[in-house]
């Protein structure tokens, strides 16, 4: 699948009145069935000083609360930045969710300062993720930016 095909059909379904939850749901579902190295697809939203895990496909992680400056997707939210890591053996500060997991890039769903969760995604190989992901899933994070 394109990232135009992505992006139409999740611009259609965000268009077409569905629950928040539901458009988060197609959106993990939908990148799961178009990038076969995305392993594991969540969607973490911010809830005071957590990130709580909302929506994923992949295998289950203990990690479904996360405090804000923990592991990748904590410190992107206290970075207030996108995050991508080519080789998460590299980092001290990673929170494993499996130990298959190679890469990972972490994308804020955010609209100005406000920051909202973050789609997180794990590769079982090593630098998986191109500036073309970080585009894709900074488009995505946009449209589900417009739900908050
Ligand atoms: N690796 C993340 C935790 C989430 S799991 O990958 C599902 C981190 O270091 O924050």
């Amino acid at each position: 699948m394109t990232d135009s095909e992505i992006l139409s059909r999740l611009g259609k379904a965000a268009e077409s009145g569905i629950k928040r939850d539901d458009l988060l749901r197609e959106a993990v579902s939908l990148l799961k069935q178009a990038r076969k190295y995305y392993n594991w697809i969540g969607i973490y939203l911010l809830d005071g000083d957590f990130l709580t895990l909302n929506n994923f496909v992949g295998r289950p992680t203990e990690h479904t609360r996360i405090s804000i400056g923990s592991g990748v997707c904590g410190a992107a939210v206290a970075d207030r930045e996108n995050k991508v890591i080519q080789d998460v053996g590299l980092l001290d500060n990673y929170l494993a969710c499996s130990l298959e997991t190679e890469s990972e890039i972490v994308v804020l769903i955010r609209r100005g300062e406000a920051i909202f969760g973050q789609i997180d995604i794990d590769s079982d190989v090593k630098n998986a993720f191109t500036p073309a992901d970080e585009a894709l899933l900074g488009h995505i994070a946009e449209i589900l930016s417009t739900r908050f």
